[in-house]
């Protein structure tokens, strides 16, 4: 399988067994810039699971450019933590890697002792919120010898190969922009002078660690950002990285200020692949690709079209560590998904928290969660098939109990089937797609239509049961609910259907805003037909852009409270809102609606009574849990767990999570 993806390549004078790496990606496992077992665990299930390269980073060079949270290569006691982390990936088979960090103007203060942050312009950072020291030529001569002595370590203790990075808006990206570097000296102003900070540091990397050491940068491919670099600069940038002595180049784009998406689902699957194969058009070393490369099927026609050399697989490889070996064998369909939702990973350093995984409930936790055989295997019920049931019963099964999964409705999903339903967030099917293969492979029995009571529960006789009855959709207080304009969010998102042209959503929550997308994107262009229209010309651009976000509905949504999208994540909700606004989605904050009358709806805003008419109006006022069963099953006498939205409402993670850790305690 997969012939292109799984053939080795070499970079520079290394083997490395096939096409994938595991690209850097903060994780914050320390708060002390030291390696940890945590860490250690991590990164050897990467090699575990057949990456090629595996990257540690980002490694800071010096305390200024990463201060006391990143990892650091900055002294000589690093190395021999380093030297066992890198045996433990080559253990497996991969080739470690180490991506060398300095951030520059991106520095906060408050992780650097509330110093000043260097960089080559002082020009204020919305990012870190500061206005950096220039650089001096001291300042930078430094800077150089810190890269090149953290790099000496890394090769000291084993590390295969070296990237820094020049991606991100960090501080190598910092001289190479216009926007950031204002020097009027030989590091400033025309590009050879822009250019000057890296290509020196390159020749110096590479002059230290001798012709035959792999040398690698990161680099954006667009920087997405107004007076910044663009893919007409790009490949020039890349040209002179390679004339100075880089092996290969690992294209990403944007910065952390970029108003392109990065890093959600809206960002199409391998959606900035074009940007590593702009840049491999002009250079002759080995480019590899990013961002949202989930599917095999697209990692092997990126490589196949020639468009990269290599393929980097971040999140994807914390959801599932096994995707090249499962990739390798055939088997796809149990590769569990990285959705791209961003709850686990960003939304969480964000918060300065520790990286953890959605959909995989072992993801930083490789050293202590794991599923051991049971020794007295049991009969296992499992009431609910929604995530935390599925994911319990998978968990169950793997264990090797003997599992059934008890379902009222007529198909597994719960409300992964809603949640996935919403423009850009039709990747949360996947976790079906995931479960589907899972019952396939471990023989999990799962009865459909089968609602479960005391009576069936006396029959089958289970040893131990997992009670996952979810939740049910909330309906609000308010006076005509009953009215026949009213529909639930959930029945909308499930059953799509016919609306009027003037539609209410009455919550403004992560499910209200969502719903107001699904309304509003119907009727909207298709992307083939976008494609067509824009290839020959048949409309203008500006009305092409109309047309994408101009459906059969318009939407109007109201909200009690004084803003809306409060349980949205932080690292998303800058791209739902930009949706909400492309569409024109109306937003009534501080409205609460207190009756709905053959579609007049009555709300009280600033103390006055106001009213709106629409054709239909949509209640997402939230969900309550169902313990229908929950009580009838604690009388049984037999063992059992509650897990899920019946305990408490909340995330998917949430859901995932606890029907993993209740199925280990069967
Ligand atoms: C939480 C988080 C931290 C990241 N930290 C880094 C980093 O330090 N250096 C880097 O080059 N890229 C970093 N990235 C970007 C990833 O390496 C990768 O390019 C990105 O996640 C897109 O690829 P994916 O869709 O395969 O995850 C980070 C991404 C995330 C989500």
């Amino acid at each position: 399988m997969y012939p292109y993806l799984s053939s080795p390549i070499t970079i520079n004078s290394l083997e490395v067994r096939n096409r994938i790496v595991y690209p850097a990606l903060g994780v914050l496992y320390s708060y002390d810039r030291k390696l940890n077992d945590r860490y250690y665990h991590f990164f050897q299930e990467k090699a575990r699971g057949g990456a090629g390269i595996v990257t540690v980073g980002p490694v800071g060079v010096d305390f200024i450019g990463s201060g006391i949270i990143v990892l650091s290569l900055a002294e000589d006691e690093a190395i021999p933590s380093f030297t066992r982390l890198a045996a433990l990936i080559k253990e497996h088979g991969a080739a470690p890697w180490v991506q060398l960090f300095h951030a520059g103007a991106y520095s906060h203060p408050f992780i650097i002792d509330g110093k000043e942050p260097i960089a080559p312009s002082p020009i204020f950072s919305k990012y870190s919120k500061a206005t950096p020291r220039e650089m001096t030529l001291e300042d930078i001569d430094m800077v150089q010898t810190a890269f090149v002595q953290a790099a000496l370590r890394a090769k000291q203790a084993g590390f295969s190969g070296v990237e820094i990075i020049a991606s991100g808006g960090y501080l190598i990206t910092q001289f190479v922009s216009p926007l950031r570097n204002h020097r009027t000296d030989q590091y400033g102003g025309n590009f050879e002078n822009r250019m000057r900070f890296p290509r020196e540091l390159i020749e110096r990397l590479r002059e230290k660690l001798g012709p035959d050491y792999p040398l690698t940068i990161r680099m954006a491919g667009n920087d997405f950002v107004p007076g910044s670099n663009t893919d007409a600069e790009t490949p020039a940038i890349a040209k002179v990285y390679e004339k100075a002595g880089v092996d290969l180049i690992n294209v990403t784009g944007g910065w952390h200020e970029t108003k392109v998406p990065q890093l959600p689902m809206d960002l199409p699957r391998s959606g900035f692949s074009y940007l590593a194969s702009n840049i491999k058009r002009v250079v002759s070393v080995p480019v590899a690709a990013s961002n949202r490369i989930t599917d095999p099927d697209v990692a092997e026609k990126i490589l196949q079209d020639g468009c990269a050399d290599m393929v980097s697989l971040g999140r994807v490889l914390i959801a599932d560590p096994y995707w090249p070996k499962k990739a390798f064998q055939g088997k796809k369909e149990e590769i569990r998904p990285c959705v791209a939702c961003s709850q686990g990973c960003t939304d969480e350093i964000f918060s300065g928290k520790p990286v953890f995984c959605t959909g995989n409930p072992m993801a930083g936790y490789e050293g202590e969660r794991k599923i051991e055989k049971s020794a007295q295997p049991k009969k296992v019920m499992v009431i609910g098939a929604g995530a935390a049931g599925l994911e319990a019963a998978v968990t169950a099964a793997i264990a090797g109990h003997q599992v059934t999964v008890y379902e009222k409705k007529d198909d597994i999903g719960g409300q992964l089937y809603i949640a996935g339903a919403p423009p850009h967030k039709n990747e949360i099917w996947e976790f079906i797609r995931y479960y589907r293969a899972m019952i396939r492979k471990y023989n999990i029995s799962v009865r459909l239509n089968t609602t479960v009571d005391k009576d069936l529960i006396q029959k089958e006789k289970p040893e131990f049961i997992l009670v996952a009855e979810g939740a049910e959709a909330l309906v609000p207080p308010i006076q005509g609910v009953d009215d026949p304009c009213v529909l639930s969010a959930w029945d909308v998102l499930k059953k799509n259907p016919l609306l009027g042209k003037e539609v209410a959503i009455i919550g403004g929550g992560a499910v209200g805003l969502e719903t107001a997308l699904f309304v509003a994107d119907r009727g909207t262009l298709r992307p083939d037909v976008l494609h067509f229209l824009f290839a020959y010309d048949a409309e203008s651009v500006d009305r092409l852009r109309e047309l994408m976000f101009r459906g059969t509905s318009r939407v109007t949504v109201f909200e009690m409270l004084p803003k809306v999208g409060k349980d949205v994540g932080k690292s998303t909700r800058w791209v739902l809102f930009g949706n909400l606004e492309k569409y024109g989605i109306q937003i009534r904050t501080q409205a609460k609606v207190s009756s709905i009358k053959n579609g007049t709806v009555m709300y009280e805003t600033d103390g006055k009574i106001e009213q709106m008419q629409f054709d239909h109006v949509i209640l997402a006022s939230g969900s309550r849990p169902v313990q229908r069963l929950s009580q009838e099953v604690g009388k049984s006498g037999i063992p059992y767990k509650i897990i899920g939205d019946c305990v408490q409402i909340s995330k998917i993670n949430d859901a995932i999570h606890g029907g993993f850790l209740a199925a280990l305690t069967i």
